[in-house]
């Protein structure tokens, strides 16, 4: 069965508007691609920018014709009803729907928003953020059941992920399980991931991206077992987006902007926790902080305006052993970083702003904005708005002192026990799986392949209860197109469902010096992760254990742009 014929999807969201209705979907999955383009061999991939127009214009030219395609996703409605015999001690139910709020001066903005009721639990184990356009913050403790009744009142199909948790297939959110509007979906499984920052949103296959930006998120916090730490108002989530509105107080996203879209969306206006306000008052105390990189395609280098360092306690997957000494971080889509601050010798008025530094994202993209094939292609399609790019200098958020003594704390010498795993217990240890994240032809692919509903190559498939180590590399294997590819170079931040791994390695050989230089001691490789910036060139090993749950969960870039163009597959747990 054919399921898709258009080249790229870079060419269908260029040009297939002119030739389908409005509204019409592209569904098509872009496999090789069946139509005989000239043989794109290396050798005809030459040495100058002329002969890279021409296979340009024949890429554009072929996409044209063949940009037919259209599908209709396999959604399955999945659990539909709860289960008696399952006796939750959390029960939430969520619905996503469209809402106007008041997030800018003047005019309501149009977003989407998850409105939460808890119908079972403790009045903690529920809780909004005011003002927010984004989703609730859900509380709860390891070894608590919780059950969420997900009701879809959007225009079009969703589904929840709940990002970074270890749960059946059946209830992480996979694009097959997406539900229409008016169907509902029920969650039902016990926590039992270690106390940390996880978070959820939407993952209905190629929408994810717009999903997620129109205000669909929230966090999933797994409560601590250690005591000491910052509680109460002085442990707070930071929620760091950025957005773009148009002069009537709308959301703008990259539907018009092929070469937005391929990048991914960057806007040009930061939101913490759902809000435009960027100050915020603190006690002279001690604080932790929650920081989700919850936008679509920014990556952020944290800093402290004052130069002070980063004081890490936690990553993705929880507390880390020993807190950790950054003078900057890395935080990519997807990313949960937990810092602490102390404020006690601030003076009254004294403030300190979170920043994001600028950094080179070896964003091959980018470097051709003057001449060659993307300047001269690309810039009219663009449409003149083109906001910063990933790696330009921002302020994020600042925190002003107050009168008020908060309560001064120290940072714990154990934070918590972190069992590594042992990489040469790994089946695979001497030949690890590889994933290269790549673009062939104006698609982002991941071995050459991209997501398909069902399917599971062999190099995706692993065994229950074994340990593997796979090794993710930003760049092709050689053999593909390599000046095609070299030209569309840009950060992937990898994710992994259903577990948490841990990073083994970082080869930075085939990185750019400037690149690497610029963010190198931004990266922590301790702890657990769900999630990991992949620079351009660069190289990272993960182990990780497939434990208790068999079938299919996803693996993808978080990129949501990338991921919606299909950077994403399935593995399957076998038993
Ligand atoms: Cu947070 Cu598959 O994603
Ligand atoms: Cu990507």
């Amino acid at each position: 069965m054919k399921k898709g014929l258009c080249v790229t999807h870079y060419i269908r969201h260029a040009l297939c508007p002119l030739l389908h209705a409005p509204g019409t979907l592209h569904l098509a999955r872009t496999k090789q691609s069946p139509i005989p383009l000239v043989p794109l061999t290396k050798a005809l991939i030459m040495k100058n920018f002329t002969s890279k127009k021409l296979i340009f214009l024949l890429l554009i030219a072929t996409g044209l014709s063949a940009c037919n395609a259209q599908g209709k996703s396999n959604s399955k409605t999945g659990s539909v009803k709860a289960t008696s015999n399952f006796n939750p001690d959390v029960e939430i139910k969520m619905t996503a729907q469209p809402v106007s709020m008041q997030l800018l001066d003047g005019k309501k903005t149009n977003v989407f928003h998850y409105e939460a009721k808890l119908i079972k639990g403790k009045a903690r184990n529920l809780s909004e953020i005011p003002g927010s356009y984004l989703g609730p913050v859900i509380k709860i403790k390891r070894g608590q059941k919780i059950r969420v009744i997900f009701k879809n009142n959007l225009p079009r199909e969703s589904i929840i992920h709940w990002h970074g948790l270890h749960i059946p297939p059946e209830m992480d959110g996979h694009p097959m399980h997406a539900i229409d509007n008016g169907e509902q979906y029920v969650y039902e499984f016990t926590v039992v991931d270690r106390p940390g920052t996880y978070w959820f949103h939407p993952h209905p296959d190629k929408i994810t991206g717009p999903q997620v930006y129109r205000g669909l998120a929230g966090l999933f916090i797994i409560e601590d077992e250690l005591k000491g730490l910052p509680s109460g108002e002085y442990d707070q989530p930071l929620v760091i987006q950025d957005r773009s509105f148009d002069s009537d107080n709308q959301l703008v996203y990259v539907e018009e902007s092929p070469m937005q879209r391929m990048q991914g969306f960057l806007g040009d206006q930061i939101f913490i926790n759902g809000k435009k306000n960027l100050t915020q008052n603190v006690n002279k105390g001690t604080y932790r902080f929650r920081i989700l990189n919850g936008s679509n395609a920014r990556i952020y280098k944290l800093a402290w305006s004052d130069g002070s360092e980063l004081k890490v306690i936690a990553t993705d997957g929880g507390l880390l052993e020993k807190s950790l000494n950054k003078p900057y971080l890395m935080l990519a889509p997807g990313e949960r970083v937990e810092i602490w601050k102390d404020f006690s010798d601030f003076k009254p008025n004294d403030n300190v702003t979170l920043e994001s530094l600028a950094f080179n994202s070896g964003t091959s993209m980018g470097r051709m904005g003057g001449g060659g094939m993307m300047g001269n292609m690309g810039g009219g399609m663009m449409g003149g708005n083109s906001p910063g790019r990933n790696g330009e200098a921002m302020e994020l958020y600042t925190f002003i002192a107050n009168e008020d003594k908060g309560k001064s704390l120290e940072i714990p010498q154990t934070l918590s026990q972190i069992k590594e795993i042992e990489p040469t217990k790994a089946v695979n240890y001497d030949s690890p799986k590889q994933f290269h994240f790549y673009n062939e032809r104006m698609n982002w692919v991941i071995n050459g392949e991209t997501f398909d509903m069902e399917e599971v190559a062999d190099w995706e498939k692993v065994k229950l209860s074994t340990t593997e180590v796979w090794q993710f590399i930003n760049g092709d294997d050689g053999s593909g197109m390599g000046m095609m590819q070299d030209m569309m170079q840009l950060p992937h931040p990898a994710h992994i469902h259903g577990l948490q791994f841990q990073i083994i390695e970082r080869d930075i050989s085939g990185m750019d010096a400037d690149v690497w230089n610029s963010v190198k001691d931004g990266f922590i490789d301790k702890g657990w992760q769900d999630t990991f910036l992949l620079m351009p060139g660069m190289k990272v090993k993960v182990v990780m254990s497939f434990r208790d749950f068999t079938g299919k969960y996803i693996y993808h870039c978080h990129n949501l742009e990338h991921e919606d163009m299909g950077m994403m597959r399935n593995y399957e747990v076998l038993p």
